[in-house]
């Protein structure tokens, strides 16, 4: 059942600052720094994550918390090469590796679970099956397939009765990651215009059932997603992540605010550990395109329980997100790329080094594990 969920600090009069300890429900964060999930695409047979994986992640464990890479909860949820899963007992055994690794370093972690609806193709899926999805719409554009840029696929819209078994495998997943993996929560991924966020959004949601249409029949899958990981897990080891005014993977909602507003209320009942909202600072590329409205500030008001921010933040607007009340926690991406020692950086205020784009995505330790830290740098 949902437990209930409240912030703490060491010192709760003191304007909390990057380096403010901060509980996140059941999990206890020595500062609030956040690696945020990102996707590598360096899984090994069977999309199981490696050695190399639980180095990288053990390299981050100064992070107040780390978020995996978005991870599949079964077969059809998958749409890009060498994603990891945690469905199999490979997977999720070799995701123990990397929980201990991580918790051996003295860090925190806890799996971003996902399913890709739409944003796949044929070969990516069980007997090369058309992607599924809330309704039969393709994505505008083209997705990587392993043998090159192939124009996304039309999806099958689900089957009402099909829904129950998606939540299932997300309820399952978080089983695994908690109590098998030994992970210390998860994290749904319910933004960037994958299968949960199609559900949420109209431009991609165009079903006539209970899981379509009014604001409260679109949140309905992440609502039992929240309902059946709760009652697995507990709440109070579950993040939502959202990006209301997100467009990538061809996503966008006809009124954003309100509707997003609702699905912050919604999810209040469940007293989560935390809600992770997406809106990219001035010109960054995540930022609310223009003439969309800004919808974090009225989120962060809406949602009553710890709210993490992202989106092209530094040490002082982090700071400053913090001071104002704007966040409890600030989430990084591309800076613990090639940071592994982000906090240390931030404290010591070091130059931070550039991550090379070209090694995002795919091969093994070259721009993965082979960023150095500052003593290494150093020495
Ligand atoms: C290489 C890469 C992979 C990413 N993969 C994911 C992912 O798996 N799940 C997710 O929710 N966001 C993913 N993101 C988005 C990041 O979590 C984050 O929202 C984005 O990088 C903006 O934050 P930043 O400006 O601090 O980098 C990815 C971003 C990058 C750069």
């Amino acid at each position: 059942m949902p437990q209930s969920t409240h912030i703490e600090s060491t010192d709760t009069h003191a304007t909390p600052n990057l380096f403010t300890p901060l509980r996140l429900g059941a999990i206890e964060l020595p500062n609030r720094i956040v690696m945020a999930p990102m996707t590598r695409s360096r899984a090994g047979d069977g999309n199981c994550p490696t050695a190399l994986t639980a180095e990288y992640y053990a390299q981050r464990a100064s992070a107040g918390l780390i978020i995996t890479e978005a991870t599949q909860v079964c077969d059809s949820a998958q749409g890009y090469p060498h994603t990891p899963g945690i469905h199999t007992d490979a997977q999720t055994l070799a995701w123990r590796s990397v929980a201990e690794a991580v918790h051996d370093a003295g860090g925190r972690i806890v799996a971003q679970l996902w399913h890709v609806g739409r944003i796949s193709h044929p070969c990516f899926q069980p007997n090369g099956a058309a992607p599924v999805a809330p309704s039969a719409i393709a994505a505008a554009g083209t997705l990587f397939t392993g043998a090159g840029m192939e124009p996304f696929p039309l999806p099958r819209a689900l089957e009402t009765d099909e829904i129950p078994g998606l939540v299932r495998h997300f309820a399952d997943a978080a089983k695994r990651a908690v109590f098998d993996a030994g992970l210390d929560g998860i994290e749904i991924h319910a933004a960037n215009g994958y299968l949960i966020d199609q559900f949420l959004r109209d431009r991609t949601n165009r079903r006539t059932d209970r899981y379509g249409g009014s604001v409260e029949n679109r949140c309905r899958f992440l609502l039992e997603i929240l309902e059946a990981t709760a009652h697995a897990v507990g709440a109070d080891r579950i993040g939502v992540r959202l990006s209301p005014t997100g467009v990538f993977n061809d996503m966008g909602d006809s009124d954003p605010l309100p509707h997003f507003l609702s699905v912050a209320q919604a999810l209040n009942p469940f007293s989560l550990a935390y809600l992770h909202v997406i809106e990219g600072r001035p010109g960054h590329h995540m930022a609310p395109p223009e003439g969309a409205p800004h919808v974090a500030e009225a989120l962060r008001a809406a949602f009553k329980g710890p709210f993490i921010l992202n989106g092209g933040y530094g040490r002082a607007d982090a700071d400053a997100a913090l001071a104002s009340g704007q966040a409890d926690a600030v989430s990084f991406g591309e800076a613990f790329i090639s940071n592994p020692d982000l906090p240390q950086r931030f404290r010591t205020a070091a130059p931070l080094a550039e991550p090379d784009r070209a090694t995002y995505y795919g091969g093994a330790a070259k721009g993965y594990t082979d960023y150095p830290a500052l003593e290494t740098v150093a020495a």
